[in-house]
């Protein structure tokens, strides 16, 4: 390897990465892809040889291992083997996928949907392919890494508004020329706080701007809504979204990313969407136990009321011990702790007592708000997450997180 050189800038980017890395783990503070050996019931998992709550899972409604979705995609992989023969356009398109796109759009109560292969990739084919140069895309300041890449991408001009901040976004918005194409962009739950877009207001710029309305429901499938169909049932507000994408990889227990919408902007996308067209389709298995989920969530409403009482337990709890956890009414709970390091050793002492949660640190969120990114599901059951609580608590005493 005597050709590669150890002084140019690219190394040194990767040189200051890993000694990054490395002081994390001299320390024992190293919490990266810390992989699990097992799934033990919804709510239950195996690292390193130990049982630990699950208290970082986005399979908000427990889905994970529901027998129904493996018979599915076992039966999917003895129809179809585990392959697609290439792209959906050349010769990979299964009768799976036109379902599963019917399923998305009557969940959705859309005329039709579009599915990708990753939620990312949903993110940077639709933004990039729906707008370009000359036209504006308005994106609030905490949307997904997706969405900002996809902004990036398009060579749009990109505007960011403070977050949930839709006065900053009115003003964006008239300062941009009423000829514009424009494309404004949010989550629908934002996926490091847990608080949820205003969409009504949202809604209401948009139409007056004529700007189209994108939402990312990641974090608010099987999350929001009474039966968990997302944010326009949290609003009550019905078909307001224009596109409507969301990921296939949270509630959904499988892979992949979709958009709902108009029948036109579905057959657009499905021609001139690049991820579309020279990407290889969905795995068999991932397409059937997708179709299933959404039936489940839909047959199985207690789920979604279940979570929700979870989440209020846990967000109310914490709160009561004395964290502050930012704006979340969701599922994602943060559990401010400040300097990075601190977060990295509330990690590890939780993790000690078999309660697995995760820190995020910067530049994932700002400097100085670096936190416990906990979440639950409606596997859990109270006593277990109030156990989580009380060693959440015992654990930012030590450290002086709380009081
Ligand atoms: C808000 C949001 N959008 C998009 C994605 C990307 O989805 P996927 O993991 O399915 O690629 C994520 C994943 O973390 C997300 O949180």
């Amino acid at each position: 390897m005597d050709f590669l050189r150890s002084d140019d800038n690219v190394s040194k980017r990767i040189n200051a990465m890993l000694e990054r890395v490395r002081q994390a783990k001299d320390a024992d503070l190293y919490y990266y892809n810390q992989p699990i050996t097992e799934l033990r019931g919804g709510a239950r998992v195996l690292v390193h040889g130990r049982e630990m709550g699950m208290f970082a899972s986005y399979s908000y409604l427990g889905l994970i291992g529901h027998p129904k979705i493996n018979v599915a995609a076992k039966a999917a992989i003895d129809k179809y083997g585990t392959g697609t023969h290439g792209v959906r356009t050349l010769a990979g398109t299964l009768e799976l996928h036109v379902e599963l796109e019917q399923t998305i759009a009557d969940f959705k109560h859309a005329e039709a949907a579009i599915t990708f292969s990753s939620g990312y990739v949903t993110n940077l084919t639709v933004v990039s392919t729906l707008v370009g140069r000359h036209d504006y895309v308005f994106s609030d300041k905490l949307n997904h890494a997706s969405i900002v890449d996809g902004c990036m991408m398009s060579g749009a001009r990109f505007v960011r508004f403070k977050h949930n901040d839709l006065d900053d976004l009115q003003r964006r918005l008239e300062e941009a020329p009423a000829s514009a194409a424009k494309l404004v962009i949010a989550d629908s739950v934002f996926s490091m706080d847990g608080d949820i877009i205003n969409l009504p207001r949202l809604v209401e710029l948009c139409r007056k701007h004529g700007a189209w309305l994108m939402i990312d429901e990641a974090h608010s499938i099987g999350v929001l809504g009474a039966t968990g169909r997302g944010i326009e049932e949290h609003y009550g507000l019905g078909d307001v979204i224009d596109i409507k994408m969301g990921t296939l990889s949270k509630t959904i227990p499988s892979v992949g990313g979709y958009v709902a919408g108009r029948t036109d902007l579905i057959d657009f996308l499905r021609h001139a969407s690049r991820a579309y067209i020279f990407s290889a389709a969905l795995p068999p298995a991932q397409a059937a136990a997708a179709n299933a989920a959404f039936k489940i969530i839909l047959e199985e409403p207690e789920r979604v009321e279940k979570l929700r009482a979870n989440a209020e337990q846990f967000i109310t709890g914490i709160k009561q011990r004395g964290f502050d956890t930012l704006y979340s009414e969701t599922a994602i709970v943060p559990i401010l702790c400040g300097e990075d390091m601190l977060a990295y050793e509330m990690t590890r002492e939780v993790q000690n007592k078999d309660v697995f949660v995760l820190p995020v640190v910067s530049p994932a969120v700002p400097p100085g708000l670096a936190r416990l990114r906990a979440t639950v599901t409606a596997a859990h059951e109270p006593d277990e997450i109030e156990h989580a609580m009380n060693e959440i608590e015992i654990a930012g005493k030590k450290l002086g997180v709380i009081k």
